[in-house]
């Protein structure tokens, strides 16, 4: 009889890199999202600490970068108890299986990767790792049977390569192994950044990170470049990265107040900059800001969540790479086992 998926609960994934500190591009453009989901389906999130040895060659930075990008999560809202946060090399089957996915993957699909030309052209070195990492972000992806994938728009092309790669695998071993995932956009899937184009790990300047210190975060918003139009002239509200980020931590009728002010003249930049400071301060100051120094008091409590998550997302993996093997003559996990512990 066909298995009754009516029931089942809608399985959410989505991963983020340890590749800096997190900032508010990642915090609208996806984590926000992730938390609401814990609410509504499994959710299963991880750091993908794989990916970013893309960029991050450094043993101390990458373990450092890794639980501050857990810390945050949970200081942020993520329950453990209702959704599974884990480091994506605590599961290493997935490395194995993008390895079987590139069997199935033509060049002419990856050469199409926007994310690999675009880092390449900001300097990022070229490595086989960075061409392959879409195979990488796919495996991840179907280890868990994921159902959707809330992410900022810049991963909806991966998501797109991750069903072609999913299709490409069936097809070759005639077994519907792998389900196609969806793509799910949260409301802000493109925020900018302070230098004008879109906010990323990669560019310090145009971060704001999430948990920066109060006096950087001033800094930052107070530095921000404007042209020199006085308080009394009209300005574009569209254009103006102070009123695009106020929009995200204010309330409408507040960012309502500013689109107006702006738009009609009145509103000066430097009075933009303060109601903007003084919100991110509202939204992660305060009890955000003590829960995420208390993680740093207790990282053995982080390191705790880590690994419970990863154990079970560990069992859904297994689970799937044996469907794996068995699709692709692959000994099964019964013989490796029995492989490793011999003459042990
Ligand atoms: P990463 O670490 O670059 O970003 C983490 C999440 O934040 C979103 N994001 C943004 N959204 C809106 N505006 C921005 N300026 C902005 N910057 C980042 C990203 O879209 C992402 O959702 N490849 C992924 C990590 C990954 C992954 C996966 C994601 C690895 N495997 C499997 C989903 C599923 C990445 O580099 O995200």
């Amino acid at each position: 009889m066909p298995e009754d998926n009516s029931k089942k609960p809608i399985r959410y994934l989505s991963g983020v890199q340890p590749s800096g500190r997190l900032h508010l591009g990642n915090y609208f453009g996806a984590i926000r999202n992730h938390i609401r989901l814990q609410d509504q389906g499994e959710c299963f999130y991880f750091i993908a600490n794989y990916h970013s040895l893309t960029t991050v060659q450094d043993a101390e930075q990458l373990k450092k970068f890794t639980f501050m990008a857990a810390a945050d999560y949970l200081a942020l809202g993520l329950d453990p108890a209702k959704a599974l946060l884990f480091r994506q090399s605590d599961v290493p089957e997935v490395a194995e299986l993008a390895w079987l996915l590139s069997t199935v993957t033509g060049m002419g699909l990856m050469e199409r990767a926007h994310s690999y030309k675009d880092k390449v052209a900001r300097g990022i070195a070229p490595s086989l790792g960075l061409f392959f990492y879409p195979a990488l972000m796919a495996a991840d992806i179907l280890i868990y049977r994921s159902d959707k994938v809330p992410v900022g728009q810049d991963q909806i092309q991966h998501i797109e390569m991750c069903r072609d790669m999913a299709g490409y695998f069936n097809h070759a071993f005639q077994k519907e192994v792998f389900k196609l995932p969806e793509g799910v956009l949260s409301e802000a899937p493109k925020v900018m950044g302070l230098t004008g184009g879109k906010m990323s790990k990669s560019d310090e300047a145009s971060v704001i990170p999430i948990f920066g210190e109060p006096a950087e975060i001033k800094k930052k918003v107070m530095g921000i470049v404007t042209d020199s139009k006085g308080v009394a002239e009209p300005k574009d509200p569209d254009q103006n990265i102070i009123y695009l980020l106020y929009r995200l931590v204010a309330a409408p009728g507040e960012a309502a107040g500013m689109e107006k002010g702006f738009r009609q003249g009145g509103m000066g930049y430097g009075d933009a900059k303060k109601m903007l400071l003084s919100k991110l301060e509202e939204v992660f100051g305060g009890e955000r800001r003590e829960k995420r120094k208390k993680m740093d008091e207790k990282p053995d409590l982080v390191e705790d969540v880590l690994v419970a998550g990863a154990q079970r997302a560990r069992r859904t993996a297994a689970r799937t790479m044996e469907q794996v093997y068995e699709a692709t003559g692959l000994p099964s996990s019964k013989i490796k086992k029995a492989v490793w512990t011999a003459g042990t």
